[in-house]
């Protein structure tokens, strides 16, 4: 009997969450993802995936935010295929808050979806991830060591994420493993696609001298949702060798 396996990732129809969505959707994995804003791209993946297998794609419509019930979410995510083996925390929101933007607006924007969400979601998938043998992975950023200038509240809510990967490695072990890819320079972002300077200096400081590919970042889930059984507790830089010269 083959075992469809499912996966639940966060904001995975868009840039990176996309292409892990659709790497992971081609090596045998049904997929249930979320979007929030971005309706148009979430029905685009929900056709694309399902015509290359019917029945193997959900997206549901969800804000990740303080006034969610993460409960709910849980119990409806779980009866679309009747079990979920795989939890991927990639939903984020990534902007500038120096010292004079910090507000709680910034904060509860940006903390509940990069940490309060993969902490919540982590507590109520933990008894169905127990039962499948199943395995977290979070998607943090190399640039929580050392912090990215001006954006004080993301670098927090990924220095986070890394501390939460770790706590709940030892914390749901030993039947459920937790780890995390912490992207380089993947996707430019959005508001920085037009800034050539900014983009020259950060490619200067980057081992292989290119920037990355949303695939590499889904190699390395994959790697760890199906092939590192005796890893847990780790993060995995996926840079191109930037760490190196930060
Ligand atoms: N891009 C890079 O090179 C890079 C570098 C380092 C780390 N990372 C990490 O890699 C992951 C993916 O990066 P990315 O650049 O592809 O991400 P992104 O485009 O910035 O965001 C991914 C998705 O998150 C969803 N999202 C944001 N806030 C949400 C909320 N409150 N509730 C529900 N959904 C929400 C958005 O969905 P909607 O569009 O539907 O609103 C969005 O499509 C992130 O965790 C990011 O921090 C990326």
């Amino acid at each position: 009997m083959t075992i469809n396996r499912t996966v639940f990732i966060t904001g995975g129809i868009r840039r990176i969450g996309l292409i892990t969505s659709k790497y992971l959707h081609k090596n045998g994995y049904n997929i249930v993802t979320t979007y929030d804003k971005s309706a148009k791209e979430a029905k685009i993946l929900h056709k694309n995936l399902n015509s290359i297998r019917s029945n193997s794609c959900e997206i549901i419509k969800v804000s990740l935010n303080s006034k969610t019930d993460y409960n709910l979410l849980y119990k409806k995510i779980v009866k679309i295929f009747g079990r979920v083996d795989v939890l991927i925390n990639n939903a984020s929101k990534f902007y500038p808050t120096k010292i004079n933007m910090v507000n709680n607006k910034s904060w509860e924007d940006i903390i509940d979806t990069n940490l309060r969400a993969p902490l919540f979601l982590s507590k109520y998938f933990y008894p169905e991830l127990k039962k499948r043998k199943g395995s977290i992975v979070n998607i943090i950023d190399i640039h929580i060591n050392p912090p990215l200038k001006d954006h004080i509240i993301y670098n927090l809510s990924k220095a986070g994420l890394l501390a939460l990967t770790k706590t709940l490695a030892k914390d749901l072990a030993p039947s459920v493993r937790v780890n995390g890819v912490s992207p380089g320079a993947i996707m430019w972002p959005e508001s920085d696609m037009n800034n050539q300077k900014k983009k020259k200096e950060i490619l200067s400081r980057i081992a292989l001298k290119r920037i990355g590919n949303p695939e590499d970042i889904a190699k390395a889930v994959l790697f760890l949702i199906k092939d590192a059984d005796y890893v847990t507790g780790q993060n995995i830089n996926v840079d191109g060798g930037r760490k190196l010269n930060m």
